[in-house]
């Protein structure tokens, strides 16, 4: 039987580095995705043969369908595992009082990208991962376990960052809409919502100044990691990770029973609607 097989992003330092590390530990194959050369490449070496760093930006699309191609050849047409965990902070303030002009005088657009790494990257992987993990049942694989790091604020907000903290609530809307649809054929989503854990995505003289008692250490990452893989039915949830301790967080309760109907029971109602749009034709 061969061994199977995990892609993390973003995992040439911090909590990527760890669940890679513990993933070769528990006898997995892991396929290093990192944008950064030098960490990846590091990373991959030392946790020896299981291990393949692959360098990609996972905010291009091109970049992330090569990755999934290469990391299911070299595991022997096998995908069982992907972490989508590369994040970025905001590049540019929303509050910014300094916007440019183009030459029609139009207001230049707000760079987005962490957007486009933390969320439509993690869209993205999951709809490449399924394509594999559909493949994988001859090599023995078939069943799928994608995580994707949300944040903290992914629950509550980081007024610093209004897209981060959007784009974090995106993926775990992500993952409470698709979780319940996907494990039907044995993909399992879920997400983890750190506080704070030191790593690179800190700027040094932050880490220096943080109070010790609020910190998360990476063990409580690889604890999550551990509750998805040991259960084949746990989809859907977001976890909070806080100190050593993981709080799966529930959705908001319903406000009364017609939203409640609206949530759970008109299914049938979407089915029929989205039945009717063209939606090859560019909606
Ligand atoms: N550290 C925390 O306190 C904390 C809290 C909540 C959420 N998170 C989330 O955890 C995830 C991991 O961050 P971390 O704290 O380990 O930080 P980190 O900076 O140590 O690691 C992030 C890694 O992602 C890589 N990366 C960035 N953009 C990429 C891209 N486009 N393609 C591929 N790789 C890319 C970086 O090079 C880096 O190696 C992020 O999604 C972050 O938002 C972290």
């Amino acid at each position: 039987m061969s061994k199977p097989v995990g892609i993390v992003t973003g995992a040439g330092s911090g909590i990527g580095l760890a669940v890679a590390t513990h993933l070769v530990s528990k006898g997995y194959k892991v396929v290093i995705a990192e944008m950064n050369a030098a960490t990846g490449s590091a990373a991959a070496e030392s946790l020896g043969p299981d291990a393949k760093f692959i360098q990609t930006d996972v905010s291009s699309y091109l970049a992330q369908a090569r990755l999934f191609k290469e990391a299911y050849e070299w595991g022997g047409n096998r995908l069982d595992f992907c972490h989508a965990n590369a994040g970025i902070d905001d590049r540019q303030y929303l509050y910014d009082q300094n916007e440019e002009l183009d030459e029609a005088g139009l207001v230049k657009p707000l760079n987005t990208k962490s957007m486009q790494v933390n969320l439509e990257a993690v869209i993205q992987g999951l709809w490449l991962f399924k394509y594999y993990v559909r493949r994988s049942k001859e090599a023995g694989g078939g069943k799928g376990k994608f995580v994707a790091t949300s944040s903290a604020a992914g629950l509550y907000m980081m007024t610093t960052n209004p897209q981060y903290t959007s784009s974090k609530y995106g993926v775990v809307g992500l993952t409470r809409a698709a979780g319940p649809v996907f494990v039907k054929e044995g993909i399992t989503v879920n997400c983890i919502c750190p506080g704070f854990i030191p790593t690179n995505l800190c700027p040094p003289h932050v880490l220096e100044l943080w109070p010790k008692e609020h910190i998360t250490p990476l063990s409580t990452a690889t604890k999550a990691i551990d509750a998805f893989l040991g259960d084949d039915t746990m989809t859907g949830q977001t976890v909070e990770l806080s100190l050593d301790q993981l709080y799966f967080r529930q959705m908001p309760e319903w406000a009364n029973d017609s939203q409640k109907w609206i949530g759970t029971e008109s299914l049938a109602f979407w089915e029929e609607a989205y039945a009717k749009v063209p939606q090859k034709a560019g909606y």
